[in-house]
């Protein structure tokens, strides 16, 4: 794995950007895997201000996301397709035809799941796949003890992750306990992973995944099995790692290696 430890929240988002443009430059048609969740929203403002600026287009691209929750369709304002069509699509370039977020809605839950690993398939695997990752450790919505090999599938949610993401709803809306995830084995699949990770409730989740076990209680664990993972931490997600001098060591050296 790759740690990245920066000072600011700020800088995090910077750098998942660097890695999205560099990847669209070097591959316009690459296939985005993307995420929802208040961590990728100051990425994605930036990547819209770059996308302004001219820097990046996303003309050619595919998208897929990670989850969706299941019993809303897209038009409701909490879906992940609602937020992804407001927080990013509707403000870059991207053809929404090409961008997929599992179907909350579908009839036939279990064939979504299967359809959707299809046109990922299809599509020739995801070049880079953003994750954020839960206060447990989950990654999309695997939630602990969810099988390291898994698939696209419908997962209940754990208490704990109903309680965090309370927020986004009013308090006598629906919310759903059941959601469509990529599974850790579809997401393990992707060429490169970016994970990004802010602020001080994130810190004992990450390491765990960092310096724990490769273990189903923390599915982030299970990149450390992933040949090219990069985890971009602010100090406060990283408050909880031993071994911080090492891995800032590792990075300046690679920042060398590279001539940066
Ligand atoms: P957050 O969610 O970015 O809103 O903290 C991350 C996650 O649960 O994966």
């Amino acid at each position: 794995m790759q740690i990245v430890i920066l000072d600011t929240p700020e800088a995090v988002a910077n750098y998942g950007a660097d890695q999205f443009v560099a990847r669209l430059q070097k591959k316009p048609q690459a296939v985005l895997g993307l995420a929802t969740g208040s961590t990728p929203i100051a990425l994605y403002r930036e990547l819209i201000r770059r996308y302004q600026a001219g820097d990046v287009s996303f003309a050619q691209a595919r998208s897929f996301n990670l989850d969706e929750y299941l019993g809303l369709d897209g038009d409701h304002p909490q879906s992940y397709r609602h937020f992804m069509n407001a927080e990013l699509f509707s403000q870059i370039d991207i053809d929404l035809a090409h961008t997929q977020v599992p179907d909350g809605a579908a009839d036939d839950p279990l064939a979504a799941c299967e359809a959707y690993e299809t046109a990922i398939k299809n599509a020739g695997l995801i070049d880079l796949q953003l994750l954020g990752i839960g206060r447990n450790g989950h990654i999309g919505f695997n939630e602990p003890s969810s099988s390291l090999a898994s698939r696209t599938r419908v997962k209940t949610l754990t208490p704990d992750t109903v309680e965090a993401n309370k927020r986004f709803f009013k308090p006598d809306e629906f919310q759903p306990n059941l959601a469509i995830t990529m599974g850790i084995g579809t997401i393990m699949e992707a060429r490169h992973i970016l994970l990004l990770a802010t602020g001080e409730s994130k810190a004992e989740a990450i390491r765990e995944a960092v310096e724990g076990p490769v273990a189903a209680r923390c599915p982030a664990s299970i990149l450390q099995m992933h040949p090219r993972a990069t985890l971009v931490l602010d100090r406060a997600a990283a408050r909880g790692l031993k071994d911080v001098d090492f891995y800032e060591y590792i990075e300046r050296e690679n920042q060398r290696l590279l001539g940066g």
